[in-house]
């Protein structure tokens, strides 16, 4: 049978779901063409020993179940986990099983879910969903997605009454931000691959450097990631790419989650410490710095994974473009100035004090300073307009000014 039959008589046979929700094997010589056709198709990207995976998704089996990739155990395990009421969703997001601002905007509307699920003919409905919304929204204060999706379902569930049809307008919004995530970053990964293809033609096919901070992957989005979604692009046309790989404390995110998602798509990476980035932009060895996004201001200040600030610094003194790609989730349009405006999380100190690896057969964490030492642990920073080059989003490229943001999203602007 050729690859081709193959793939036919999958979707004569009905089996096209059952791949996607990774219930049906692909034979391995039917893997590559498989992946092609379907990342052409947009439908979905990332294969794992085989199987197709977004970062979350509905159990087919359980109405009551909301499936994760653990992404504490990655790089070493590939686990997934189950979430099953509000509370779950709360500790999955504050402990980072799942992370990324569009991954947790859409954990927070699967979390609206299976709120709706515990709602009887004597619930009072407001007050029920008014509680797990500001529940979900306070675990963490950062990126906008969390409150925007949130708010998205609320809004959606406003006026009814029946609570099988909560249930169903939930989950039916739910899969909607996915879908909507999923075409997002589908977008951005071919805004971005324009400028990395402009960068390849200058330097006549040698691969282009590029420097990401943090993972804004497929695992912190729901397929494609946005960083990455370019990246993919370019390294699947056959342009050399090669990324740096920011190591990213205090919780290891490009170590363990950028460096393992490029692995499993065969894209050349290089970890490096974090503070290697401007060593390298002053030697001439990265071309183009990618970041993701937690929250944009109207007038393009960045709040990302700390550390970014220092990376956009660099850049800037090197004449380095330096963009943030973000999905218009990821868009405050009534905040203006981050520094004064966004807030910045502070986690637990002992994701500074210690560090989690993996050693024999299992993931430990060993004390990295004195003991009872006082740690400070912000986990995003601010990077203000003047240091970005531009922001990649699913409607285009533009500069981080109000007035070019304005004209690709006049309507948000008020
Ligand atoms: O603390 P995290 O891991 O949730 O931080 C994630 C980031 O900073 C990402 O860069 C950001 O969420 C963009 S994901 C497309």
């Amino acid at each position: 049978m050729s690859s081709l039959h193959f793939l036919f008589n999958m979707i004569w046979n009905n089996k096209l779901t059952e791949i996607l929700h990774g219930n049906y094997q692909i034979p391995a010589n039917f893997v590559n063409l498989t992946f092609i056709i379907f990342r052409l198709e947009g439908i979905i990207t990332m294969l794992i020993n085989g199987k197709y995976y977004h970062s979350i998704w509905p159990d087919e089996n359980d109405k009551g179940k909301i499936m994760v990739i653990d992404q504490q155990k990655l790089p070493f395990f590939f686990k997934t986990k189950e979430l099953c009421s509000v509370e779950d969703v709360y500790n999955a997001i504050s402990d980072m099983t799942v992370r990324g601002a569009p991954l947790i905007g859409a954990a927070g509307a699967f979390g609206i879910y299976l709120a709706t699920l515990e709602i009887t003919h004597n619930t009072s409905i407001g007050s029920h969903l008014g509680n797990a919304a500001s529940y979900l929204v306070s675990c963490r204060p950062t990126a906008v997605n969390l409150s925007w999706a949130v708010n998205y379902s609320l809004k959606k569930l406003s006026g009814i009454t029946d609570p099988d049809l909560l249930s169903e307008t939930a989950l039916g919004t739910a899969l909607e931000i996915c879908q909507t995530e999923i075409d997002n970053c589908r977008k951005i990964g071919d805004h971005g691959l324009k400028i990395i293809m402009e960068i390849s033609e200058k330097k006549r096919g040698k691969p282009v450097n590029i420097l990401t901070h943090c993972n804004a992957g497929w695992l912190a989005c729901i397929d494609f990631g946005t960083v990455t979604s370019p990246v993919y692009s370019a390294h699947e046309k056959g342009i050399p790419v090669h990324i740096w790989v920011d190591e990213t404390r205090p919780k290891n995110q490009g170590a363990r989650l950028t460096a393992w998602e490029l692995g499993t798509q065969g894209v050349p990476f290089t970890l490096i410490a974090d503070n290697a980035g401007g060593h390298l932009m002053q030697k001439g060895m990265v071309d183009l710095v990618f970041v993701g996004c937690d929250r944009a201001t109207r007038k393009g200040d960045i709040a990302n994974k700390i550390g970014t600030y220092l990376k956009a610094i660099a850049a800037f003194d090197n004449n380095i473009p330096f963009y943030s790609l973000m999905p218009s989730t990821s868009i405050d349009f009534e905040l203006y100035d981050g520094l004064k405006e966004i807030v910045v999380e502070e986690r637990d100190q002992d994701e500074i004090t210690s560090v989690s690896g993996f050693a024999d057969g299992e993931i430990r964490a060993v004390r990295i300073c004195p003991e009872n030492v006082k740690a400070g642990n912000w986990g995003f920073d601010i990077t203000p307009a003047k240091l970005v080059t531009g922001l990649i989003t699913e409607k285009g490229v533009c500069k981080a000014d109000e007035k070019s943001i304005k004209k690709l999203f006049s309507d948000k602007f008020k």
